[in-house]
């Protein structure tokens, strides 16, 4: 079957200094590789979580699908159509719905849920017979009531805010949903909510789903695969099953064992790991994971791993790949 979405070899830069420091900077320091060569299909109907700590390049693998940040390098494939090749945004956009990673600063402060969940037919010049039905009916199916058509952002939590992101996202019945931490930042209770909403987001619409989280409930009842990025690499995916009981990458257990704490006021979902994030201008030789790694060997200072088949199955990089179930900590 030919994957929805396929990503080969994708490259994304961002500058690394700027102003006079950029002057003083060698050209080949002045920018910094967010996403360096990341691969990755997705079929029809998945639901494909994407894991990483803060930093990782999470966010900027969901823009660049679609078109929000620049390719350096590589090829976006979204249903047939070469996203790499200055495809027309706004057509794409009409298919391909981002959910942003902070929901109340992504809504505009001084419009209505109405105004807010009707937005994307205006912006596709899109004519409704029936307004007010149609803003009815989305915000159902978000489950929040009538009521809420005249609010403004400010007089949501952030919960309600979480909807009308879902509204908004699903208005124009897309194929492929980009959700950036959807319940980063929520209380445990709301947290359950929305796993709930895109659960039968999942099961409703029958949408393919790419999915930025750390949630062990969304990994375990809503995603198929995991994939689990590195500074801006992939280094290993697979099965949701198999990567949260043998990770063959010591990354990924690390990560499975760092178990972050609900924090209400946090608009990101924290990781802690032990060791320091390196910078993007300050990547590791060898594999770059290898200075925070348990189990590294001297050959993995010097040797880049390749994401190849695991025996497990899924794809992992690593020359020590993880074999049995991990000891409990
Ligand atoms: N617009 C930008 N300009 C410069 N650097 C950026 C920009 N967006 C992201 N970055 C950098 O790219 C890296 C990946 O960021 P991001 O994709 O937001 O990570 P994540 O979502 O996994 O936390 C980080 O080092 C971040 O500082
Ligand atoms: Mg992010």
């Amino acid at each position: 079957m030919t994957p929805l979405l396929t990503l080969r070899d994708v490259v994304v830069e961002f500058p690394a200094v700027s102003g006079i420091k950029a002057l003083l900077t060698p050209p080949e320091k002045r920018r910094v590789r967010a996403l360096d060569g990341v691969s990755l299909d997705v079929q029809a109907g998945e639901t494909l979580a994407v894991v990483g700590e803060s930093g990782s390049g999470k966010t900027t693998l969901a823009r660049a699908i679609n078109g929000l940040v620049p390719l350096a390098g590589g090829q976006v494939t979204f249903d047939g159509l070469a996203l790499h090749e200055r495809p027309d945004w706004h057509t794409v956009r009409r298919r391909v719905a981002m959910m942003f990673q902070d929901p109340v600063g992504s809504l505009s402060p001084r419009k209505t849920v109405r105004d807010l969940v009707l937005e994307p037919f205006v912006i596709h010049g899109i004519k409704l017979a029936d307004r007010q039905a149609k803003a009815v009916q989305l915000l159902a199916d978000a489950g929040l009531g009538p009521d809420f058509l005249n609010r403004y952002p400010h007089q949501l939590s952030g919960g309600q805010a979480r909807r009308v992101g879902v509204a908004r996202a699903l208005a124009l019945t897309p194929t492929l949903v980009l959700a950036d931490e959807p319940t980063a930042g929520l209380d445990v209770s709301v947290q359950g909510e929305i796993l709930n909403l895109m659960n039968r987001i999942k099961t409703d619409h029958g949408l393919t789903t790419l999915i930025i989280t750390h949630n062990l409930n969304i990994l375990r009842h809503i995603a198929d695969r995991i994939a689990v990025m590195y500074l801006g690499r992939i280094v290993e995916v697979g099965p949701v099953e198999r990567l949260l009981t043998a990770p063959a990458h010591p990354y990924t257990r690390a990560l499975m064992a760092a178990n972050p704490e609900p924090d209400p006021t946090a608009r990101r979902e924290r990781i802690v790991l032990k060791g320091e994030t390196p910078a993007l201008n300050a990547r590791p030789t060898g594999c770059e994971f290898h200075p925070r790694c348990p189990i590294a060997r001297p050959d993995c200072a010097t040797r880049v791993p390749l994401l190849e088949p695991a025996t497990t199955g899924g794809r992992v990089a690593c020359h020590y790949p993880l074999t049995k179930e991990p000891a409990p900590a």
